[in-house]
Order: C-alpha cells, then sequence, then structure tokens
C-alpha cells in the first residue's frame, strides 16, 4: 500500500518525486524549507466532489441539484493554487479584502464568490459590493445593520445570506469547531427568523440564503447531516414567513486523513447527506470545501540539520519551523514524516523527537515518532500540508518566509519565491529621534 494519501507524491527508483519530478532537485534549486503542490493532487481531489455529486445531475446534463463548489481560500490562497482549482471550476469563499483580491486575480468570476466572516469592515464591505460579488453571508446583527447603511449608502442591493449558529458539535479540534452556541460564529438558530425579518426590512439588502458552518476536519458525515437538517428547517419556516430563500451554503468540506491509520472520508455519504437534508428544497446549494481540495496535494520539503542525541531521546532539528507550518504546535496536529530516500526495505524504526529551530519548545513537529535511521543533512518530507501551511506562515525568528513551487508533470515553478532579507529589512524604518545604529 502506498504510504502518500495522494497521486502526487511517490517513490520512483528509492527518491520521493512530486510527480515526475525529482524533489532532491527542487531542493537544490529552491533551498528548504519549501511548500511543494501537485497539479495532479488538487485535480485528484477535485474529481472526489466532482464524482460524489454526479449522480444526482438530471440526465439530461441539467443540474438535479445545483450544488457550487466554491474554494475557502483561507486554505491555501497561492495565486496559482486558486488558478488551478478555478480552471476546474471552482468559485471562491473569501473572509478578507485581500482574499478577495486574490480570488479575483486568479481569474474567478466575481458572480462565484462568496465573502464569509465574523468581522467584515465597512471597506471590505463596500469592496465586495463594487466588485459585484455573488454574496455576502452576514454573521450577526450589527453586521446586517451596518452592510444595510454602506449598501443603501452605494445605491446598490446586496444579495445576502445569513449564517446561523445550529449549536451542534461537529467533533473536532476545540479550536476549530464553529457551530457550537458558544463559538463566536453565526446568528443563533432560534434568532434567526427575526434576523431575516430585520434584513427583509433593511434597505440595501436581498436576503436569498441560509448559511452554516460547523467546524473543519470532520471526518463523519453525522454532524454534517444533523446541521444541515436543521437549516432545511429553518429554509421550511423562513418561506412560510414570506421570506424567499433560493440559496443554502452549507459551508466548509470534508477532513482529511493525515495519519496512516485514519479512515478516509465517505465523499458518496457526505452528497447523500446533503441529498436527503436539503435536496427537496430547489434550492442551489454552495460548499465551501478548503482543506480536501489542497491538503494532501501539498508537502513540506525539508532537511534535517542536525540529529541531536539528549540524555533522554533523540532529535531529529530540521530547518523548517513552527513558523513555516505551525499546525502541530497550534492543534497537536500529525503530520506523516517521510525521508526522500525512501528508506531500505525492513529498516528499523526508533522513536525521535522532529523539531524545528525555533526557540520554543513547541517548535516540535513530532514527538516519539517512530522513522528510519535519517542523516544530518538529509531531505525529509511532512505530507498533507497543502491546506492551513503556507498560509498560516510568519516569520517568527526572523526566518524568511517559506517558498512555494507548483509541479505538473514533468514540470515545475517556484510560485512564491522565499524574499530575501533586505526585502524584510525594507519594511521597516527607524524614527529620526533613535540615534544611528552602532556601525552606521
Ligand atoms: N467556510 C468557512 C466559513 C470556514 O470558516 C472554513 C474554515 C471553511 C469554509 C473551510 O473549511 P474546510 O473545508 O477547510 O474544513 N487552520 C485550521 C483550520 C481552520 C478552518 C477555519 N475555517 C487547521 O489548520 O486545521
Amino acid at each position: 500500500m502506498s504510504c502518500f494519501p495522494t497521486p502526487g507524491f511517490r517513490y520512483v527508483d528509492g527518491r520521493m518525486r512530486a510527480e515526475d519530478v525529482p524533489l532532491a532537485a527542487i531542493a537544490a534549486a529552491v533551498g528548504t524549507p519549501v511548500y511543494v503542490y501537485s497539479s495532479a493532487g488538487l485535480e485528484a481531489n477535485w474529481r472526489a466532489y466532482a464524482d460524489a455529486f454526479a449522480p444526482y445531475r438530471a440526465a439530461d446534463g441539467r443540474a438535479g441539484f445545483q450544488v457550487d463548489l466554491c474554494y475557502a481560500l483561507k486554505a491555501n490562497s497561492n495565486l496559482a493554487v486558486i488558478r488551478t482549482l478555478a480552471g476546474l471550476g471552482a468559485g471562491a469563499d473569501v473572509v478578507s479584502a485581500g482574499e478577495m483580491r486574490r480570488a479575483l486575480a486568479a481569474g474567478i468570476p466575481a458572480d462565484r464568490i462568496v465573502f464569509s466572516g465574523v468581522g467584515k469592515t465597512r471597506e471590505e464591505m463596500a469592496a465586495a459590493l463594487a466588485a459585484g460579488i455573488h454574496q455576502i453571508n452576514v454573521e450577526s446583527l450589527p453586521e446586517l445593520e451596518t452592510l444595510s447603511e454602506v449598501a443603501a449608502g452605494l445605491g446598490r442591493t446586496m444579495p445576502i445570506a445569513i449564517r446561523v449558529n445550529p449549536d451542534v458539535d461537529a467533533q473536532t479540534h476545540g479550536k476549530i469547531a464553529t457551530g457550537r452556541k458558544e463559538d463566536k460564529f453565526g446568528i443563533d438558530l432560534s434568532l434567526a427568523r427575526q434576523a431575516f425579518a430585520r434584513a427583509k426590512a433593511l434597505p440595501g439588502l436581498a436576503p436569498v440564503g441560509v448559511a452554516v458552518h460547523i467546524g473543519s476536519q470532520l471526518l463523519k458525515a453525522t454532524p454534517f447531516r444533523n446541521a444541515f437538517g436543521k437549516l432545511a428547517g429553518l429554509v421550511e419556516q423562513l418561506r412560510a414567513d414570506g421570506i424567499a430563500i433560493d440559496h443554502i451554503d452549507l459551508g466548509g468540506g470534508l477532513g482529511v486523513p493525515y495519519r496512516p491509520d485514519d479512515a478516509a472520508p465517505d465523499y458518496a455519504a457526505y452528497a447523500a447527506a446533503i441529498h436527503e437534508t436539503v435536496g427537496h428544497l430547489g434550492c442551489r446549494v454552495t460548499l465551501e470545501p478548503g482543506r480536501s481540495l489542497v491538503a494532501s496535494a501539498g508537502l513540506l520539503l525539508t532537511r534535517v540539520n542536525f540529529v541531536k542525541d539528549g540524555l533522554d531521546r533523540r532529535f531529529l532539528v530540521l530547518d523548517a519551523a513552527m513558523n513555516d507550518l505551525i499546525r502541530p504546535s497550534l492543534y497537536d496536529a500529525w503530520h506523516t514524516i517521510l525521508p526522500v530516500e525512501e528508506p531500505a526495505a525492513g529498516s528499523p524504526l526508533s522513536p525521535v523527537d522532529v523539531v524545528g529551530p525555533v526557540c520554543e519548545s513547541g517548535d516540535t513537529f513530532a514527538k516519539m515518532r517512530p522513522m528510519p535511521p535519517v542523516a544530518p543533512g538529509a531531505l525529509v518530507a511532512l505530507l498533507t500540508a497543502g491546506a492551513y501551511g503556507a498560509v498560516m506562515a510568519g516569520t517568527y525568528n526572523s526566518r524568511p518566509l517559506v517558498p512555494e513551487v507548483l509541479v505538473r508533470g514533468g514540470e515545475w515553478s517556484v510560485v512564491r519565491r522565499r524574499p530575501s532579507f533586505e526585502e524584510s529589512l525594507a519594511l521597516e524604518q527607524t524614527p529620526g529621534w533613535l540615534s544611528p545604529p552602532v556601525g552606521a
């Protein structure tokens, strides 16, 4: 069985490749750490959704029930990645003016963009109105009032969905569960009808949809089914109240298997849950998958700087750190770590801590991970890192922002380069009241 979660990466003649490109060649040319993405991996992930919903399309090619996939840019907003997904038919889910500009720059039509998020500014609302995007998902009464003012002030009407909080536990990590009543997201289900009545009365707003997003990295269909069922009930009530709901936005997509023994989520069961819970409403359905489209299509390529033997354990000190991939530090997330040179069959595994060079003990990618022998200077890959990897990277410890490479077949291209130290310094200036630095 392949240890790779995607068709994008594999060992060929004992060396790991991204499609047809040896990872060692990318490391030699670009340096490490570097994110490497596979176009074939992105396509395979897209196809998993397309295939799952295909049975629900009418035989004559018309949509049986129309499902729109709006890629959640927050997972990976590299322009080349967005453009690849746009080429496959993706719209966009954005949560800031910056993401909206990226979606537009990557060629996603404005009328396929949904704007989500709990704290949009007036400027962002005005930018969304000016761009003519498909829909804003509103998350609170103050946001409703503000958007009405901004839209009416510009003489425009904005189609909106109201995001409701269904109080459903997504059974995922607490930091990425978003649909419980104690979470900051959405308007409580019990207050939703009042919110819609208010939206209908306000100028500049066209309430056309309901939205929900209960969390990320869900591997089972049951919490989705619970939330979607509650939403369907709300649509029926709203229609009885005289509000013509014809859009329904079901939020982020499925989780991904990070560990080798995680069961792959069942896309067919997910599609069936959607069809069963909301299919009868005749609404246009929007999904906002992020992670599942990009996670397995990316890895973080890094070099072992030192192998350090402590009194208690052995450390592999990488040249990648928590500033490049924060998920293990922030969510105790697991990423499979493999040497780029395939270990000989039957190599003994011994437990090591895989760490970065940053000055915090939290800068740890894995603890007591069984690994084959890895020599200093060897390349290793942290798998399933295409989602919430590069986008969450920073420059802590004055480490340059990690670059990104996209592979397609035998071709590869740097799609975000590593900034130089001079470029980072050029963003800063020393105020005149500080004496010139020593040595200036
Ligand atoms: N729509 C909304 C409104 C969201 O808040 C999110 C994710 C998505 C869609 C996309 O969900 P996905 O398909 O990726 O599950 N940094 C965390 C994940 C944060 C997710 C935030 N919201 C991590 O690395 O696990």
